[in-house]
């Protein structure tokens, strides 16, 4: 269905049944991914923490294992991340290494080095990469600092070197810059700091292509009988509206839905969880000819990172059911929301 529109329609993936166990070695999963994705992305494979045990080592055991998995199932392979540039997702080595008397150099070289080594490995099977992923945050309302941007001495600086050597490296990559912001007040000002970080990378001629938009969207304050978000979807039509402006594509990467507030029946709430999905792919789609990749943060509700991560998961015991297929690997109706917009 995706395709027909001209775009590629996945899921995030993982390699051990550890963690949220949404596994391409559990056969239920593999099935659900081989029927309806056209692509995939790891969910921790390719981060820092996993990919380097330390400086100067790389670790490519599972994210390889992803790799030919998608080649031998023909599905294609989404890059997250080079840089999530936030210390909690550094690994400790990184948090605490000693960039010596050339700070700029020593931590250029280690993010080149990082860039290079990564998207060469993969080059013919990644054409579209996260290169930085979520770098402002969202209560100081600053870029974020890291031991790397205090050794170059800006996370502007980080940043911007990480695109460019992106590009060196994949001349005709679409290069991603991903973040979580959406259209409720708490991320107001988030949004705003996502603009500004766009506008500036656009001044400075930093080559980055497009905005990901994580899409982990949440029904916390919802008006139950409508069913409708309580949010600004104004507001966040000028926010797409400003950033396709400014000649940025969008993708969608990390779709989920947040549905702890809802009571407990699970009928309603696999309703409601659709309606509301299906007004915010209709909105997105509105803005077609900007929008690539859709990619769902799992597809299966057991194995979603959501049924851990706070505040979204539920504080009576039950799933959260934020994602296509129930635990019983059967679809649900946000399965036909999603196709139906598409
Ligand atoms: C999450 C994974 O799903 C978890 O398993 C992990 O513990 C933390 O990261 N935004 C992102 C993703 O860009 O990388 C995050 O993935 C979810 C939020």
């Amino acid at each position: 269905i995706a395709r027909r529109g001209g775009r590629r329609f996945g899921s995030a993936v993982s390699w051990k049944a550890a963690g949220t166990g949404m596994s391409v070695t559990n056969p239920a999963y593999a099935a659900i991914l081989r029927r309806e994705c056209g692509l995939i992305v790891p969910e921790n494979e390719m981060k820092w923490q996993t990919l380097r045990p330390s400086a100067d080592q790389f670790d490519f055991a599972a994210m390889d294992a992803i790799a030919e998995w998608a080649r031998g199932n023909a599905l294609e392979l989404r890059g997250h991340t080079l840089l999530w540039h936030r210390p909690q997702w550094f690994p400790d080595w990184l948090n605490t290494y000693d960039f010596g008397a050339t700070p700029v150099r020593r931590a250029e070289r280690l993010l080149l080095d990082h860039i290079r080594v990564v998207t060469n490995r993969y080059r013919g099977q990644i054409t579209s990469y996260d290169v930085v992923n979520e770098a402002i945050d969202h209560d100081r309302r600053a870029p974020i600092e890291t031991s790397l941007s205090r050794a170059m001495g800006s996370p502007e600086a980080v940043i911007d070197f990480a695109f460019h050597a992106a590009r060196a490296e994949l001349p005709k990559a679409e290069l991603v810059y991903n973040d979580y912001m959406s259209w409720e007040p708490a991320h107001e000002g988030h949004c705003v700091d996502v603009l500004r970080l766009l506008e500036g990378m656009k001044k400075r001629g930093v080559p980055c292509d497009a905005l990901g938009i994580q899409s982990h969207i949440e029904m916390f304050k919802v008006d139950l009988a409508s069913g409708v978000g309580v949010y600004d979807e104004a507001g966040w039509r000028r926010f797409l509206d400003e950033v396709t402006g400014m000649g940025y594509r969008l993708l969608i990467t990390e779709f989920d839905v947040k549905d702890s507030a809802l009571p407990a029946d699970l009928a309603m709430r696999d309703r409601k969880v659709a309606d509301y999905a299906r007004r915010y792919f209709d909105l997105m789609l509105d803005y077609d000819a900007h929008l690539g990749d859709i990619l769902a943060w799992g597809m299966v509700d057991a194995h979603n990172w959501l049924q851990y991560f706070d505040p979204a998961k539920r504080s009576d015991g039950l799933e959260v059911r934020g994602t296509p297929y129930d635990s019983n690997y059967a679809a649900k109706a946000l399965r036909e929301a999603i196709a139906g917009s598409l």
